[in-house]
């Protein structure tokens, strides 16, 4: 706790709540009137289909399709770039490479490297992956915090401090910058996590390893991460694919449309990062995956036998009761805004889940972990009204295998961010090439006009 502040500084105090009472009444909004006015709650309608705000070449999400002029929920799939993910991956795992530098290429810029270009692109990074001098010691060091997304997004608004030409929104500038954060990510968040944990024990020994230009952006994470700097290939290998995975998810997620919104107002591209930064924080996003990771732990003290059905079904059923784990009623890992049957990138990685699992003695864990895919979409379906059908998400095997590679949890959603920042990079880009008009949607009021009265009349 910061000095030269009162015990109760940070207290919930009866005057706060009073004030809190007061606000809700005075700002809760009759869920009729969402119908009334016909406002898409979440600017989506119940099938999951988002209100069309936007344009954009970089992704297509594909989770349903007409059927006799109707719209019925299909297998999920992903293109990036009008490349379907699953023949991107099938593509660099066939030739033994990592995709995360091949996949960034293809969001920023839309069309396949050939390899002298990707060489090169890959070079461009490695000179953009040096931070400021001290910025370790005069930024990272200085309050550390238990959340990386806060130390990320911090980073990321002093780096403004540090550029030359913060404000120039023209392209290249623009591309410049993202280029030096997509190089960046993983160090400051990595870094951020070293400081931390050095902060909160000291046994914990600082180390701070710089990376190798020769290494891929997987291996690198591995290799700062760890005291040895050792990894396996398959550990790598399922970074770099979990990378290419969330690397991007079209311009209606949370944080992608944060990116078109506050671009839009024309501001640098520092603030725009750290806005969508601060949007996948947010359990409802980025933030699941650690939820998922808690939620299985729980579940693993609560159940004796991990392959009996019943009780695995029981365990469900009493997370929607909210009377399991932290009682939000919610399986996590479970459900999406817009995928229905499958998410094609939950499909993609489960097949190299299980061989992680084997190498790491965990067959036991996979095992539950696919009883509690299958039984999860029955359980929910018959709890709640599902107009499109739920199925496991990226999550749901992200955190696990986060678990499986000794990523401390703190740094699952920086993970995301560290692949996502392709994503937003691209879309910023897209933004400023083509829209030049500040988002500005409607809200409408539903409060009636008055007067104002005098101080001592109230
Ligand atoms: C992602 C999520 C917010 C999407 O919610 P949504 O857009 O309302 O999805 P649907 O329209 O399919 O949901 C229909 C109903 O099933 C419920 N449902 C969906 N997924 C659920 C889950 N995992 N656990 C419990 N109930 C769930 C919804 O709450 C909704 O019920 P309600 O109308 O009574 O609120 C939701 O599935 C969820 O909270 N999942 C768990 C968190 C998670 O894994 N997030 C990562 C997403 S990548």
């Amino acid at each position: 706790m910061a000095k030269n502040v009162d015990e109760n500084f940070f207290a919930v105090t009866p005057e706060i709540l009073e004030l809190t009472d007061l606000c809700k009444s005075h700002s809760t909004i009759d869920p009729e009137l969402y119908a009334k006015y016909d406002v898409k709650r979440g600017l989506r309608d119940i099938n999951g289909k988002g209100v069309l705000t936007g344009l954009t070449e970089i992704s297509d999400i594909i989770s349903s399709k007409e059927v006799d002029g109707k719209s019925v929920p299909c297998e999920g799939e992903l293109y990036y770039r009008g490349i379907n993910i699953v023949d991107i991956v099938r593509g660099f795992i066939a030739e033994n490479r990592f995709g995360f530098e091949e996949t960034t290429y293809l969001l920023l810029f839309g069309e396949l490297p050939s390899a002298e270009k990707l060489e090169k692109f890959k070079q461009l990074l490695s000179k953009y992956r040096t931070l400021p001098t001290n910025f370790v010691r005069d930024i990272i060091m200085k309050a550390p915090t238990f959340d990386m997304m806060n130390t990320l997004a911090r980073s990321v608004l002093t780096l403004y401090a540090y550029d030359e030409r913060p404000n120039d929104t023209s392209l290249p500038n623009v591309l410049r910058q993202c280029l030096e954060m997509i190089a960046l990510f993983p160090q400051l968040a990595v870094y951020g996590y070293q400081a931390y944990a050095h902060n909160v024990d000291p046994n914990y020994s600082f180390f701070i390893h710089t990376p190798k230009p020769e290494l891929s952006v997987a291996e690198n994470i591995l290799y700062m991460l760890r005291i040895d700097n050792k990894y396996t290939a398959l550990e790598a290998r399922i970074l770099d694919l979990a990378l290419v995975l969330h690397a991007e998810h079209g311009g209606g997620n949370n944080s992608s449309f944060t990116t078109h919104v506050v671009a839009s107002s024309g501001t640098d591209a520092y603030s725009v990062i750290a806005a969508a930064l601060s949007s996948l924080k947010g359990p409802k996003h980025g933030g699941a995956n650690i939820k998922v990771m808690m939620m299985f732990e729980d579940m693993k003290k609560n159940i004796d036998d991990w392959e009996d059905e019943d009780k695995v079904a029981d365990y469900l059923n009493k997370l929607l009761n909210k009377e399991a784990f932290d009682r939000a009623g919610l399986i996590y890992g479970m459900g999406h805004a817009v995928y229905s049957l499958s998410d094609p990138r939950a499909n993609i990685f489960k097949k190299f889940v299980k061989s992680l699992s084997e190498e790491k003695g965990l067959t036991k864990e996979y095992k539950l972990y696919s009883l509690v895919e299958r039984l999860a979409p029955e359980v929910i379906g018959r709890r709640r009204k599902t107009y499109k059908g739920v199925s496991a998400n990226i999550d749901f095997y992200s955190g696990f295998v986060y678990h499986m590679l000794g990523l401390p949890p703190e740094l699952f959603t920086p993970v995301f961010a560290m692949a996502r920042i392709a994503g937003w990079s691209a879309h910023l880009l897209e933004e400023q090439i083509n829209v030049g008009k500040i988002i500005r949607p409607a809200y409408k009021s539903i409060s009636a006009h008055r007067e104002y009265v005098p101080l001592h009349e109230r």
